[in-house]
């Protein structure tokens, strides 16, 4: 801890006086500053763009080592906390960990595409070292876990270096009435980069950010409902929520065992596919992986980034559901959305224009969903408070919960409220073992499902839908089926300002990127893959606009200094 906090210190000033010598150079000078030269004529990489593929050729070839980049993450991640919030914790051995894996690179050992990669995990995937696992509430603070996650343990198999956690909306959007996307008690108010005061969107905000802008190499996140995809189309990266069951759930802090999956946010979607690639798999700890196909064995879904990814597929647009969901602020998402339409055709689709979802309506007026998220976190948080071998505040389930929420000054309660959780007790008051919570679950597959992207995906006999990811969260999460987002396009420069509900951060405003979906049935990510990885090297839509805040360190700061 003591080592971590110097390292921290001793990074801050490394910082001041980067920032310093970078300003004057930068009047002098434009262009030419240490951040941009190299070693013995090979240029380093600029860490907003760089690629896995990029990360190991560098580190392959000596360029720089992993410790370098773990430096330069953190200084760029301290530079961008001051504005953003985007970081709760760095892990104070990140810097040991790195120099671990590079000890084992000098003498040729080498886990993987992952080695010596620095990645941020959301805070609410536990880790068994010097981490608090929180999901943003004084409650968890301090609290431990038996082992890792089984996530964050492939990660680290595969040789990633967690560099830290990603502030996030609290209990992933699962707790108030009245808050707003990317805040939480313990974190703080996360913010996007693309405009000031943009939300994050959530509840993976910290996750969206710290990719976009490099403050590591990219992230995980996780969804119950829109959270990967929602903040990923935000910061204008590729998010990837899997089939429920595709990647262990143990020692996540849940909303519902039906509908969370983790799965990566990164810049590209074959840095997604990798890192997907090394969390993917069968955990006897989460029995929903149990479901995966052919054995447990995962496809190679780096293969399957191809060119040709769309050449005789059949793709529908659900119109119905577009023309319902998009409201008129939105209709530039519409505009470039109809654009990529053609794109895919001329990829080598066939588009079917009028790929209906049949029930839109009963779906959105059914509270099955409400019912099945709730039941299932009475459950499901239970299980997790009862996995902890240490927990200072002793909350051990919802109504403990709720007593510490309402009463820990920090938590801000009333202004931020209790309302999900006063829902689940005042109203139903059951888990996930009442009869009633089957009934409403059946009710939701069967009408997000028929009703939705599965019942169209039969009928017009489809390989993937395409839609907007404003409207690619809702249907998919019922089912537990798979969704892939790529950027799309930003808001034009003369776009008006809106704010969100709250009335505190900018939902909609100039350069405010958004993203196009793929949806496909259960444990089709290979395909969807496929298909955002066409769509992207096509469209190459992520470079066209940059944040408003770029952390100014590179590498070239950092090796030999
Ligand atoms: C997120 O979390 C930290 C620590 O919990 C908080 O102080 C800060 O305001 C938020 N932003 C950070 C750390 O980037
Ligand atoms: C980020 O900034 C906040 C307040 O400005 C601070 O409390 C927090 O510790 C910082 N986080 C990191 C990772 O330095
Ligand atoms: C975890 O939380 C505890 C309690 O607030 C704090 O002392 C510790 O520094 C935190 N760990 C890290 C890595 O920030
Ligand atoms: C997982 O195990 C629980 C009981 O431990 C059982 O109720 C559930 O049906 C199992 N799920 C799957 C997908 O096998
Ligand atoms: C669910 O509720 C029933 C009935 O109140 C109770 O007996 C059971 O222990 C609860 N199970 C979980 C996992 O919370």
């Amino acid at each position: 801890m003591k080592y971590g906090s110097f390292v921290i210190l001793a990074l801050h000033c490394l910082i001041a006086w980067l920032a310093h010598a970078w300003s004057k150079q930068e009047a002098s000078d434009p262009g030419t500053g240490s951040h941009l030269t190299a070693v013995k004529g090979t240029p380093f990489p600029s860490l907003i763009d760089v690629t896995i593929d990029d990360l190991q050729n560098g580190l392959q070839s000596e360029l720089f080592t992993s410790v370098d980049l773990v430096k330069a993450y953190i200084a760029r991640t301290l530079l961008a906390n001051v504005t953003l919030n985007v970081i709760t914790e760095l892990n104070p051995d990140a810097l040991q960990i790195a120099a671990a894996l590079d000890a084992e690179r000098a003498v040729g050992m080498t886990r993987g595409p992952l080695h010596g990669v620095p990645i941020f995990i959301k805070n609410t995937i536990a880790t068994a070292d010097k981490m608090n696992n929180t999901a943003g509430s004084y409650a968890l603070l301090g609290a431990t876990v038996p082992r890792d996650a089984t996530v964050a343990a492939k990660l680290r198999e595969a040789g990633a270096i967690i560099l830290g956690k990603a502030n996030m909306s609290q209990w992933s959007s699962f707790r108030s009435g009245n808050s707003n996307d990317g805040w939480s008690a313990h974190g703080g108010q996360v913010y996007g980069a693309y405009y000031p005061m943009q939300t994050p969107s959530g509840s993976s905000s910290g996750s969206g950010v710290a990719t976009s802008l490099g403050l590591g190499f990219a992230s995980l996140g996780a969804e119950t409902d829109g959270s990967i995809v929602s903040p990923s189309q935000r910061n204008g990266v590729v998010g990837i929520k899997p089939t429920v069951g595709l990647t262990s759930r143990h020692l996540i802090i849940p909303i519902s065992e039906h509908q969370d999956t983790v799965g990566p946010m990164a810049r590209t979607v074959k840095d997604a596919a990798y890192i997907l690639q090394a969390i993917a798999g069968p955990d006897p700890r989460d029995n929903y992986t149990s479901g995966i196909p052919n054995d447990g064995k995962i496809p190679d879904y780096v293969a399957a980034c191809k060119l040709s990814a769309f050449r005789g597929t059949r793709i529908g647009v659900p119109r119905n559901l577009i023309q319902l969901g998009m409201n008129p602020d939105s209709a530039v998402e519409v505009l470039e959305f109809n654009t990529a339409v053609s794109t895919i055709r001329e990829l080598g689709a066939t588009v079917i224009e009028n790929a209906k979802y049949a029930g839109i309506r009963g779906w959105s007026e059914s509270d099955a969903e409400r019912i099945v998220l709730g039941a299932d976190f009475i459950s499901n948080l239970a299980t997790y408070l009862s996995e902890l071998t240490f927990n200072p505040t002793g909350v051990r389930d919802i109504i403990s919960l709720r007593e510490f929420t309402r009463t820990f000054a920090a938590e801000m309660y009333p202004s931020r409220d209790t309302s999900r959780w006063d829902e689940l007790i005042e109203k139903y008051g059951f888990n996930n073992t009442d009869p009633r919570f089957w009934t409403a679950y059946k009710e939701g597959v069967h009408l997000g499902g028929d009703g939705g992207h599965l019942g169209a995906l039969q009928r017009f006999n489809l390989d993937a839908i395409v839609i907007p990811t404003k409207l690619a969260n809702g249907f998919p999460a019922v089912v537990g089926s798979p969704v892939v987002t790529v950027p799309l396009g930003f808001y034009p420069p003369l776009h008006p300002v809106r704010f969100n509900k709250k009335g505190n951060l900018v939902a909609t405003g100039p350069n405010i990127p958004f993203g196009i979906s793929f949806l496909g049935r259960k444990w089709d990510e290979a395909k969807l893959i496929g298909m955002a990885y066409a769509f992207e090297q096509k469209t190459m839509t992520r470079n066209k606009v940059r944040p408003y805040f770029v952390p100014n360190i590179e590498l070239g700061d950092i090796v030999g200094h």
